[in-house]
């Protein structure tokens, strides 16, 4: 992080060892970052910008803070999708069991905070997330993993969580549970393709309190049991790879929307296919090249920092 350091300031530097306490920033970048599971807990004033921020004081608070964006609640009990709920449904359905994930926090020290993530982990503006999550105590989230590096901070009750390396696949794009071999979007990504992803079969446990924080990094399996009504705040780091940077390409730079890459080609035909067919393909690639240049390149993270 030496490079990045430079660029932090005093709240940043203050923020960024508070998270990775009792760790120093050097020693969890060296040791931890990006790929190694580490838990650990302390004071919770160090980290009271978040866990005393009115947002995060009740399900109430939560569901109507400002700028709140998606609510969804996750029925775990009776295995049914989550779905996006109102503030007032989101309440209700709390009560009856159901976790409930919120996201998009508009206040001044979230948005702050955003910036202190982007800033420490050398991220493009605007890449880092900040999402909360409150439960009932009972039955938590079945065995899965996310694709993003993320920090949970405890804030109210307490919450355990199973965690396990995943031995079936490194740095996945995508989330997965329990039979994603199957899966048209990630199958390519297993070490073993086709071979049956199963729960772990050993597990650590460590249960969160307020002071509490967690590095889960991507992939890496995880399961809760909620043992009191709890509160965290997921802050989701969110390091690009280049798979997602080619299919952001794709999708929004305007030169792989033009005529010449929409009109139906003749010239894949098996006649075709190593003269004309291989020219085209050639041309087309050469697009890549032709974005590949410092001005490309700093267009495409302006226009992909923009759209978030
Ligand atoms: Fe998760």
């Amino acid at each position: 992080m030496n490079n990045q350091n430079n660029a932090l300031n005093e709240l940043d530097m203050q923020r960024i060892s508070a998270l990775l306490y009792p760790l120093s920033i050097e020693e969890f970048m060296r040791d931890k970052w990006p790929g190694n599971f580490q838990c650990s807990t302390g004071p919770v004033e160090r980290l009271a910008e978040l866990i005393e921020h009115p947002d995060f004081n009740s399900i109430d608070t939560l569901v109507r803070a400002p700028g709140i964006g998606d609510i969804r609640a996750d029925f775990t009990r009776v295995q049914r999708q989550s779905r996006l709920v109102t503030p007032e449904h989101a309440v209700e359905l709390y009560h009856s069991g159901c976790t409930i994930y919120t996201n998009n926090f508009a206040s001044d020290v979230i948005q702050s905070w955003k910036k202190t993530l982007d800033t420490a982990f050398g991220l493009i503006p605007g890449r880092a997330q900040v999402n909360a999550f409150a439960s009932t105590s009972g039955t938590g989230l079945p065995w899965h993993w996310d694709s993003q590096e993320i920090f949970i901070v405890q804030v109210k009750g307490k919450k355990r969580w199973h965690v396990a390396p995943n031995e079936d696949i490194d740095w996945p794009t995508l989330g997965g549970r329990p039979g994603a071999e199957s899966r048209a979007d990630i199958k390519h990504q297993f070490r073993t393709p086709g071979k049956p992803v199963a729960e772990p079969k050993e597990w650590d446990t460590v249960d969160l309190e307020p002071g509490s924080v967690m590095f889960l990094p991507r992939g890496y399996w995880h399961r809760t049991e909620n043992i009191d009504s709890s509160i965290h705040i997921v802050l989701q780091v969110n390091l690009m790879n280049w798979r997602d940077v080619f299919l952001y390409l794709l999708e929004n730079i305007p030169a792989f929307h033009s005529a010449e890459w929409r009109k139906p080609t003749l010239a894949l035909t098996p006649d075709k296919l190593m003269t004309d067919g291989l020219q085209e393909f050639q041309a087309r690639c050469g697009l890549f090249n032709a974005i590949a240049t410092p001005q490309g390149l700093a267009e495409l993270a302006q226009l992909y920092s923009s759209n978030r």
